[in-house]
């Protein structure tokens, strides 16, 4: 059984959908620990209750090589084949992420290279698109840059604010999430380039 590694900064919505999956069988995988940079984040409260080994590591103050190395010692302690990014605000340095090549998955809330980095909803309606949406992608040493393993468009509404439209997009987060996360498990994909195509 493959064992994940669930990286959170907040509500943790993501990382719920995908523990749900993983309850419902509908992946196998184990969470093998969820961890939280800030002792506040709400999904921490979520994966306690859930019973499942989570563990807050505070990032304030610290420099990001050395928060990183804390960060790697407890993966490979949980012995985690795949990093999730859910929700987790902070980059990540080019040490971590040599780690875990190709191994390390991220949600972002709009169709990359559109939108990258905070407030992409904002951002998206600001700019005035018609269509907006979410991507799962790897993690490679660029902002919300690496290669695009799957996106799902949304409309955007006459009457959206960043709530509305943020809602909509989440439910779709949700669902191509935990797709992605089966795709990758699976193994059944190629990276060429920037394209990640189905084998
Ligand atoms: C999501 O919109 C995700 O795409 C972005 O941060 C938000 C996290 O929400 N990276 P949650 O913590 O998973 O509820």
């Amino acid at each position: 059984m493959k064992r994940l590694g669930i990286l959170i900064s907040g509500r943790g919505s993501n990382f719920e959908a995908i523990a749900q999956n993983i309850a419902a069988g509908s992946i196998s995988a184990e969470i093998a620990v969820v961890i939280a940079n800030r002792p506040e984040a709400r999904g921490l409260a979520t994966a306690l209750r859930l019973g499942l080994n989570a563990v807050c590591i505070p990032s304030k103050g610290l420099d990001r090589e050395i928060y990183d190395r804390m960060l790697l010692e407890e993966l490979s302690r949980n012995a985690v084949d795949l990093v999730c990014l859910a929700g987790y605000m902070r980059l990540l340095s080019a040490t971590f992420i040599r780690q875990f090549p190709n191994r390390i998955l991220n949600i972002h809330p709009s169709l990359l290279p559109s939108f990258p980095g905070l407030d992409a909803q904002h951002q998206a309606l600001d700019h005035g698109v018609k269509i907006s949406g979410c991507t799962v992608h790897f993690v490679d040493e660029g902002l919300d840059a690496g290669p695009i393993i799957l996106q799902s468009a949304v409309e955007v509404l006459d009457g959206d604010s960043a709530e509305t439209l943020s809602a909509r997009i989440l439910q779709e987060e949700h669902r191509i999430y935990s797709e992605a996360i089966r795709l990758v498990l699976a193994g059944n994909y190629r990276i060429e380039g920037r394209r990640v195509t189905l084998t």
